[in-house]
């Protein structure tokens, strides 16, 4: 194989796996799960997740691909030849393509709001249903939204084929910081908005009774999209990381950035939707939400200085731009670096069936807000069925394989080797890792998905 690229340094390695992360899982999503599963409640078990499936599973996805250098089904073969461990990463290639589809819809959406807030179109809006109509009218249009799509899959490209350092890092190194201090700034101008205080107890004050095997199954299929795990997305990014990365240090970091973020994201939306008097009952949630209470945020907030609404409008849509393309290259590097060794394409050929495929895929996904929305699978339309399926069943299921293939099948020195960057680890903390790895990780996950099923 030809001399792989690398990230140019330890500070480039985590922002880019962060990048990865921190997306529109955190600021679309999140609040969208956490609203139609009851709020406080579901914070806590969705942290419970990070802490015994993600960080675990995180952790491996980064020593397997650190080890092996390479795509990750190539990174089974490598350390299990001659076995079908390679099927947990070809599962993974094709999740990601899966995702990628839908999640560039929902990013072709940012660049239509971007669109919006640049050209003054909020201005002088106070009503609800004017937020509303503007989204319902947008979304179920047959082509803006498909040519939006296609924007953002071909601008995911340009970045992808650029290569790692110069297009990936760069990127990430001066966008990151700047999307954390706008957002911070939001959550302080959200929670101060006159009735906010029903959003933040909301966010608070846990009700268990609202928690069910659904719910738990939401935050297990949250926590695995939220840090792009189970798919082998980490284990492709960490290919590119230098022998020095400390790789449990990175895990902490990631983890902490992006449930931070996601946080924060919360605590912008739901004091901002108290605020507007919008009401947090679940029939109001869905893909539409931060796309109606947050230009109502920048308008409320900012009420006597328009100005100043408009400068945070425009930002936060470009950095929401930017957040979600750190991630759609994540998902894209995946599909791209498996086609282009393993069917030795070259990576500009590789890329391109990608994208032509996303693009199609991803075609469906936009019109079911309009011209398909009858479309029905398993009675979601074709975008719910797809994320449903993607981060309640794929992801969990490949973050399984991942838990079992470290904690029972891989050899417990390289392990070691590869986690303390063959220095010490003290034996108690490496022991537990182990522990959870083999045994809570993969049942939990077993579990919560068997019990969905109503196998018990
Ligand atoms: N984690 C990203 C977000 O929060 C989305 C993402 C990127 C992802 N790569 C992934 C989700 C791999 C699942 C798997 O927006």
């Amino acid at each position: 194989m030809t001399n792989r690229e690398n990230f140019g340094s330890k500070l480039g390695a985590i922002l880019a796996a962060a990048g990865s992360a921190v997306g529109l899982g955190n600021i679309w999503r999140f609040p969208i799960e956490t609203g139609r599963n009851g709020g406080a409640a579901f914070i806590l078990v969705y942290i419970g997740c990070i802490l015994l499936l993600g960080m675990p599973i995180m952790l491996s996805e980064f020593l397997i691909g650190r080890h092996t250098q390479s795509n990750t089904a190539r990174a089974y073969q490598k350390l299990a030849p001659g076995t079908p461990w390679k099927w947990v990463g070809r599962l993974g290639v094709f999740t990601g393509f899966f995702i990628l589809s839908y999640y560039a819809v929902v990013a072709g959406w940012t660049i239509e709001y971007a669109g919006l807030a640049l050209f003054n179109q909020f201005d002088g809006m106070t009503e609800r249903q004017d937020f509303e109509q503007v989204f319902t009218n947008f979304s179920s249009e047959p082509f803006l939204p498909v040519i939006l799509l296609i924007v953002f899959i071909l601008l995911t490209h340009f970045v992808v084929v650029r290569g790692v350092a110069k297009g990936i890092e760069r990127w990430s190194k001066v966008l990151m910081p700047m999307l954390f201090i706008i957002i911070a700034v939001l959550v302080v101008c959200s929670v101060s908005m006159p009735k906010a205080g029903e959003g933040v107890r909301f966010l608070l004050y846990p009700d268990f009774s609202k928690v069910d095997g659904g719910v738990v199954l939401s935050a297990m299929g949250q926590a695995f999209y939220s840090l792009s795990l189970g798919m082998g997305c980490l284990c492709t990014y960490a290919s590119y990381f230098s022998k020095k990365t400390n790789l449990a240090k990175t895990t902490l970091q990631v983890c902490i950035i992006d449930t931070l973020i996601a946080l924060m994201a919360g605590f912008i939306i739901f004091p901002a939707a108290a605020a507007a008097d919008y009401g947090l009952t679940p029939d109001d949630i869905g893909p539409s939400l931060i796309f109606i209470t947050l230009p109502n945020v920048f308008q409320q907030a900012f009420s006597g200085m328009p100005w100043l609404a408009y400068i945070f409008s425009v930002m936060f849509y470009l950095l929401l731009i930017v957040a979600a393309l750190t991630s759609t290259i994540s998902m894209h590097e995946v599909v791209t670096s498996y086609m282009s060794e393993e069917f030795h394409l070259g990576r500009k050929k590789a890329a391109w069936v990608e994208t032509s495929m996303s693009i199609f895929l991803g075609i469906f996904c936009a019109l079911s807000f309009g011209a398909l929305g009858d479309v029905k699978i398993f009675g979601q339309t074709i975008f719910g069925a797809f994320d449903w399926m993607a981060s309640n069943i794929c992801l969990p299921v490949g973050g399984m394989f991942i838990a079992i293939f470290t904690g029972w099948y891989l050899d417990r020195q390289l392990f070691r080797d590869e986690i303390t960057n063959c220095g010490t680890v003290r034996a108690p903390y490496f022991k537990l890792l182990i522990f959870v790895l083999r045994y809570i990780t993969p049942l939990a996950i077993f579990a919560i998905i068997l019990s969905n099923f109503g196998m018990f």
